[in-house]
C-alpha cells in the first residue's frame, strides 16, 4: 500500500516520504480500515517535527515509535480482528487513533475497535475525516472541562479553526452565549456557524472588554493564562487546550504551568485538556451530526502525496476550519 513515512524528526517537505509499504495486520482487538480520507491537525506537525521537544518523551526520543504519522480516519472496514464484534466488512466508520497508533497517512490503517464507530450517514467520508480529533477536542473541553450548559457565556479563542468551528456549534447546540475571537476575514464563518458575538483580534483587546465570560475555550493566540482572569466570571473556567507558541523544549506547557502555579490563588478553575478520543464521544457526535446541528467545515483539499504542503498550510496558524487529505 501507499504510506507516508517519516523515518526521523525534521520538516516536512524533508522527512516526509510516499512509499509502498506492506499493509497492516489487525490484531485481536483493532479493525484495518481502508482510508478514504483523512485529515491534518497540528498534533501532526508535533510529531512530524518532534517539538516541542517534551512531547518526544512519549513519541520517541531520537526518533518517531510511529513511522505513518496521522490522526483521522473515515473509511471502510477491510477486516476485523478475532474479538471485534461490533464491525464487518464494508462498513463505513471513521475515528481517531491519536496517540494508540496514528497511522492514517496510507491506504490502509489499522484502528483499535473502542476508537471507531460508524460514520455519519448525512457525511461524505472527506467531511466524516474532518470530525474526530477536532470535534472530540472541542466536545471534551466544553462538556468535561468547562461544563457548559444553557445560559453560560463562553468565549471561544480561535473559533474559526479546525476546533473552534466545532465548538462554536456544539456550544449553541447546548444552549451557550457563544462569542467567538478570531480574525478580521472569519467573523462572518464564525457568526454563520452560530455564534452569537465575534470579537476580531486584530483590532479589540478581548481581555480589556467589559463582558465577564462563564468558560473561557482557549485553542488559538499567545495569552498568558493571567490575561483570562480578567474577562472570567468569579467562578468561572479556563479550558486551556493549545495555543501558539515559540518555545522549541517546552512549547505552551510553559502557559500550564503558568495556570497550575496561579491556580490556588484565585477564585476561578483553571483547567487544561488533552483529548482521549472514545467510541461513545463519536458517537454523540454523529447523532449530532445526523441531527443537522454540527456541521464539518471544509477549509481545503490535498491529495496524500501532497501532505508536506497541506502541513506547511496548516502551520501557517490561519486555517478555516478543517484541512483533508483524500488519498
Ligand atoms: N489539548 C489537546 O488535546 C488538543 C487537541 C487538539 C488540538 N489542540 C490544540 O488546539 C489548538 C487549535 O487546534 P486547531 O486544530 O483548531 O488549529 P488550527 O485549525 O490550526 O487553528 C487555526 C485558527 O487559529 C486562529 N487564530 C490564530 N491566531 C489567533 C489568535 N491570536 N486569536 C484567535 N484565533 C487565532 C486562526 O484564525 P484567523 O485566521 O482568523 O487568525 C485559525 O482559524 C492547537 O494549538 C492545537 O495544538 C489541543
Amino acid at each position: 500500500m501507499k504510506a507516508i513515512v517519516q523515518d526521523e524528526y525534521g520538516a516536512p517537505d524533508d522527512v516526509l516520504e510516499l512509499r509502498d509499504i506492506d499493509p497492516p495486520a489487525p490484531e485481536d482487538s483493532s479493525v484495518l480500515v481502508r482510508v478514504d480520507a483523512t485529515s491534518v491537525n497540528p498534533a501532526d506537525w508535533h510529531l512530524i517535527r518532534g517539538v516541542p521537544y517534551i512531547a518526544r518523551l512519549q513519541l520517541g526520543l531520537r526518533r518517531p515509535h510511529h513511522t505513518v504519522p496521522g490522526c483521522d480516519v473515515a473509511g471502510q472496514v477491510e477486516a476485523v480482528g478475532a474479538n471485534v464484534t461490533g464491525f464487518r466488512p464494508g462498513d463505513e466508520v471513521f475515528g481517531s487513533p491519536f496517540l494508540r497508533g496514528f497511522g492514517t497517512f496510507a491506504e490502509y490503517v489499522c484502528v483499535p475497535a473502542d476508537l471507531l464507530t460508524h460514520k455519519p450517514e448525512n457525511l461524505s467520508f472527506e467531511q466524516a475525516a474532518a470530525v474526530p480529533l477536532a470535534a472530540t477536542t472541542a466536545l471534551q473541553g466544553l462538556r468535561d472541562h468547562g461544563r457548559i450548559g444553557p445560559g453560560k457565556h463562553v468565549l471561544i479563542v480561535g473559533a474559526a479553526g479546525g476546533v473552534g468551528t466545532f465548538a462554536v456549534q456544539l456550544a449553541e447546540h447546548w444552549g451557550a452565549e457563544v462569542t467567538g475571537v478570531c480574525g478580521t476575514g472569519n467573523a462572518d464563518l464564525v457568526r454563520s456557524l452560530g455564534a452569537d458575538h465575534v470579537i476580531d483580534y486584530t483590532r479589540v483587546d478581548f481581555t480589556r472588554g467589559a463582558r465577564r465570560y462563564d468558560v473561557v475555550f482557549q485553542l488559538s493566540g499567545t495569552r498568558a493564562p493571567s490575561d483570562y482572569l480578567r474577562v472570567l466570571t468569579p467562578g468561572g473556567t479556563l479550558v486551556l487546550a493549545g495555543g501558539d507558541s515559540d518555545g522549541r523544549w517546552i512549547g505552551a506547557v510553559d502557559r500550564l504551568l503558568a495556570a497550575r502555579l496561579l491556580a490556588p490563588f484565585v477564585s476561578q478553575r483553571l483547567t487544561s485538556l488533552t483529548v482521549a478520543p472514545s467510541t461513545a464521544d463519536l458517537a454523540l457526535l454523529r447523532d449530532v451530526i445526523e441531527a443537522g446541528e454540527v456541521t464539518p467545515v471544509i477549509d481545503r483539499s490535498y491529495r496524500l502525496d501532497e501532505l508536506p504542503a497541506a502541513i506547511r498550510y496548516l502551520e501557517q496558524g490561519h486555517a478555516r476550519g478543517k484541512i483533508v487529505i483524500v488519498p
